[in-house]
């Protein structure tokens, strides 16, 4: 069982963290910080707290709209941010036109953490997610390697991916294997190549055209919920996402795990976060994965680290 885990923003993400932390009893403490008055954290703590008996877990949870709570976090999960909804006219922001006003909340978000719990993995959710990693490590790169700092994206795009894929061929979802990389938005790649089913290639049970519309959707999956609700976005797959890494990091299991890493070279790329294949162990991210792709994902993957790398251009522009 961990110690402590930290979440950052206590909306619709950052709640069923705290809940499913419980009833997982994944932790023995959940500190949850939200500036949202009257006290937004402590209300929603108190309501989880109050069900702990019900399904007979002693988890902690303590919440407050400072980040003084988050002390001797052995992780963090940071969900704070806007997320994308819906205009009056019908059409939705992308994750990238959230990136100003994300910034200034994740500029408070770095100096937090830095000053109660430098030394815990941190997990981000918030978007536009590769650039919001990105400056929590311009942010802490002084106090936080780069295995203990990544962003939840790829357990999310690869599970919609396998969604997609177990729905169209008939099949459990247990049995698919899909991998998206790149990065968390339109641009993201899912990769044909390495999607199986019961170790088969997925083309002997679906044919391309139908791929080719499961991969345009897997593309757009966030959107897609973002227009069903009409306010907010995805939040329960995501949490289960960032449980999974964490669970990964945890236990010591190392899972092969898309997750968003700070590369060094490897997939031609350094020195952004980007979603790849990486091994998830009580290092963190301990080995990333290079896997083999075909010209068109290897184009499209080139596509993908060229638009993280114009959000983080603009990162680099709002200075620090
Ligand atoms: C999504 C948000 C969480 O993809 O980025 O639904």
């Amino acid at each position: 069982m961990v110690g402590k885990i930290g979440i950052i923003g206590g909306g619709n993400i950052g709640g069923v963290c705290a809940a499913e932390i419980a009833s997982r009893r994944l932790a023995r403490r959940v500190a949850l910080v939200d500036v949202k008055p009257p006290e937004f954290a402590r209300g929603k703590c108190l309501d989880i707290a109050e069900g702990t008996p019900v399904i007979g877990t002693d988890t902690v949870l303590e919440g407050s709209k400072g980040y003084e709570v988050l002390a001797g976090a052995d992780f963090v999960i940071n969900t704070a941010g806007v997320p994308r909804a819906m205009r009056a006219d019908g059409t939705f922001p992308s994750r990238e036109e959230l990136l100003a006003t994300n910034l200034r909340i994740t500029d408070a978000v770095a100096a937090g953490i830095r000053q109660y719990c430098p030394d815990a993995f941190v997990v981000s959710i918030a978007n536009p997610l590769d650039a919001i990693v990105y400056r929590l490590h311009q942010q802490l790169k002084d106090r936080l390697p780069v295995r203990k700092l990544m962003g939840m994206a790829g357990v999310l795009d690869s599970a919609r991916y396998k969604y997609f894929v177990a729905q169209a061929a008939g099949v459990s979802v247990e049995n698919v294997e899909a991998v998206v990389l790149g990065g968390h938005g339109d641009t993201m790649v899912p990769i044909r190549s390495a999607c199986r089913i019961y170790g088969l290639p997925v083309t002997k049970f679906i044919d391309e055209d139908e791929l080719a519309a499961i991969e345009d959707r897997v593309r757009k999956a966030g959107g897609e919920v973002v227009s069903l609700l009409g306010s907010g976005s995805a939040f329960v797959s995501p949490a289960w996402s960032a449980l999974e890494m964490i669970t990964s990091i945890a236990f010591d299991k190392k899972k092969i795990t898309s997750v968003c890493a700070h590369l060094d070279g490897e997939y031609g790329v350094t020195g952004l976060f980007v979603g790849v294949p990486a091994i998830l162990g009580r290092e963190g991210v301990e080995k990333i994965i290079e896997i083999d792709l075909s010209d068109e994902e290897r184009t499209a993957l080139a596509n993908s680290v060229a638009a993280v790398s114009r959000t983080c251009a603009e990162v680099d522009k709002v200075g620090k």
